[in-house]
C-alpha cells in the first residue's frame, strides 16, 4: 500500500503529503509511481505473460489523465496507449512515444485529426462510422502508408454503472450498430482498399464496472458477428479490443483483480474462435481508470469553516469542481483525510466545498473528520488519479493546479501549475470594440 500513516502524517509513495503541499502549493494533484506501475505490472502478469502464444496488448487509455511524462512511464513500461483527440497525440508525440503503439479512437475524429495519425502511423484507428474511411484512405494516399483498422462495434449490451458512463447499449453515440445493412458494407470497402488493413473488432460497454457478465455477454454479440463475417468474406477477425472499465475503489468499492474480467473473456474468446474456425484472436484491453485512479491523491489546503446552527459545518478548500468535476457530474464518492493530522479521531460530520462560485461545488457531503480541523490543515482526498486533471477547467478564471510525481520519498513536477499569464494569454482585446 503506497498509502500509510506515520505519526500524525500521510504519507504517499514515501512522501509526507504535507511537506509536499508545503513544497509545491495546493490545490496540487499527487500521483504516485509505484501504484501505477503496480496495475501496470498486474497486467503484464495477467495478461500478456499468462497468455505467450499471443500478442495481447494493454492500451492504456489516456483520457484518465494523460501528460508527457505519463507517456514515458508507459513508454518504458512496453505499453501501448490509446488515444481519441489530436490533442493526445500530439502530447503522444511530444513525448516521442512510439507510432506503431498508439491506437486511435474517438467518435467524430476530424479530419485534421486523421492526417496527423496517418502522418504519424499509428498502430491502429478504431473505425468509428462509415464517414471516416474516406478521410483515412486519402490521408493514406498522401503520405503512401497502409493503415490498420478496428471496427468499432455497439453490442448492445446495458452495463450496471452511472448512465453517463454506459456506452455499449444499442442507443449509444459510440459505434457501429450491429446491423447487417450498416457493418457489412464498411466491412468490405476495408477488405476491398489497398490502403487498409482489416484487423478486427473493438466495443467497449462502459466504466467502472465491478462484474463480468456484461463484459462476457458482449464478447459473445462480437463473436457473433466474426462468424458473419468469416461466413461473408472469408475474413478473419485476428485482433478483438476488450475496451477498458475495470472498476475502482473510491470509497468501499471492493476492487476486483484483472483476472477476474480477463480470464473468462480469454477463455471465451478462444471457444468462439473455434467454432467460428478462425485462429483466436489477439485480445486488447484499453484499461485507464483503474491505472491511474487511485494512484493520484488531491491536496487541498482548509480555508473558511462555517458552522450553521442545526444545519451543517461548511469546511472550505482552495480547490473544488474546477480540478474534480466527478462529484458534480456525476455524484461521484470520495474518501479524505487531513494529511496532518492522520491519527486523530474522524468524530465531526463537515461537509467540505470547493471555492467556486456554485452551491453544487461541493466534494464531500457529511463526511467525518477531526473536530480540530482548522485553516492551513492539509486535506487529501483519495483516487483522483483517473478523469480528475483532464476533466479540469478554468471555470471562475482559477489555474488548473499542477501534478507532482511521487516515488519511493522522492517527488518532481509531472505537470507545472497553470498561471495567471498563461490563463489569459491567448485573449485578444478586438479593435471592433
Ligand atoms: N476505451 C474506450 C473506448 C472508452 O470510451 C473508455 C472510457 C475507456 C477505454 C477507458 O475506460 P476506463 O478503464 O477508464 O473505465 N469521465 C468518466 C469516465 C468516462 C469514460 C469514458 N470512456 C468518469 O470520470 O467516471
Amino acid at each position: 500500500m503506497v498509502r500509510e500513516t506515520r505519526g500524525n502524517r500521510l504519507f504517499f509513495d514515501g512522501c509526507d503529503l504535507t511537506e509536499i503541499a508545503e513544497k509545491y502549493g495546493t490545490p496540487l494533484y499527487v500521483m504516485s509511481y509505484n501504484d501505477m506501475m503496480d496495475h501496470i505490472n498486474e497486467l503484464k502478469k495477467d495478461f500478456i505473460d499468462a497468455y505467450p502464444d499471443t500478442k495481447n496488448r494493454v492500451a492504456y487509455a489516456s483520457k484518465a489523465f494523460a501528460c508527457t511524462a505519463m507517456y514515458k512511464i508507459l513508454d518504458k513500461a512496453g505499453m501501448s496507449i490509446d488515444v481519441v483527440s489530436g490533442g493526445e497525440l500530439y502530447t503522444a508525440r511530444k513525448a516521442g512515444f512510439p507510432a506503431e503503439r498508439i491506437e486511435f479512437n474517438g467518435n467524430n475524429k476530424q479530419p485534421s485529426e486523421i492526417d496527423s495519425a496517418v502522418e504519424y502511423g499509428v498502430g491502429r484507428i478504431i473505425l468509428d462510422g462509415i464517414q471516416e474511411l474516406p478521410l483515412i484512405e486519402s490521408a493514406c494516399k498522401k503520405y503512401n502508408k497502409k493503415m490498420n483498422i478496428m471496427i468499432r462495434i455497439t453490442p448492445g449490451v446495458a452495463a450496471s454503472t452511472h448512465d453517463y458512463i454506459v456506452t455499449g447499449k444499442k442507443d449509444s453515440k459510440f459505434g457501429i450498430p450491429l446491423d447487417e445493412e450498416i457493418l457489412m458494407p464498411i466491412v468490405k470497402e476495408i477488405l476491398d482498399s489497398k490502403w487498409l488493413n482489416f484487423c478486427g473488432l473493438h466495443m467497449h460497454i462502459g466504466s467502472q464496472l465491478f462484474t463480468n457478465d456484461a463484459y462476457l455477454k458482449a464478447l459473445d454479440v462480437l463473436m457473433d458477428w466474426a462468424g458473419k463475417i468469416k461466413e461473408k468474406f472469408d475474413a478473419d477477425v485476428s485482433e478483438v479490443n476488450f475496451g477498458g472499465g475495470f472498476g475502482v475503489r473510491y470509497t468501499d468499492e471492493v476492487r476486483k483483480p484483472y483476472k477476474y474480467f480477463l480470464d473468462p473473456m480469454m477463455e471465451l474468446l478462444k471457444k468462439r474462435a473455434e467454432e467460428i474456425g478462425i485462429a483466436c484472436p489477439d485480445a486488447v484491453i484499453e484499461p485507464g481508470r483503474s491505472i491511474v485512479a487511485e494512484a493520484g491523491v488531491t491536496l487541498y489546503k482548509v480555508g473558511q469553516i462555517k458552522s450553521i446552527p442545526g444545519v451543517r459545518k461548511y469546511v472550505s478548500v482552495d480547490g473544488g469542481m474546477g480540478d474534480n468535476i466527478r462529484v458534480a457530474l456525476y455524484q461521484a464518492k470520495y474518501d479524505a483525510c487531513i494529511a496532518n493530522k492522520a491519527d486523530e479521531t474522524c468524530d465531526d460530520k463537515v461537509t467540505v466545498c470547493g471555492k467556486y462560485c456554485e452551491s453544487g461545488d461541493i466534494l464531500l457531503t457529511d463526511y467525518m473528520l477531526p473536530r480540530s480541523v482548522k485553516a492551513g490543515d492539509i486535506l487529501a482526498m483519495y483516487s483522483t488519479g483517473a478523469y480528475g486533471f483532464t476533466m479540469a477547467s478554468n471555470y471562475n478564471m482559477n489555474p488548473v493546479p499542477g501534478v507532482v510525481l511521487v516515488r519511493d520519498g522522492k517527488s518532481a513536477w509531472m505537470i507545472k501549475p497553470q498561471t495567471y499569464e498563461e490563463l489569459t494569454q491567448n485573449m485578444v482585446i478586438p479593435d471592433i470594440i
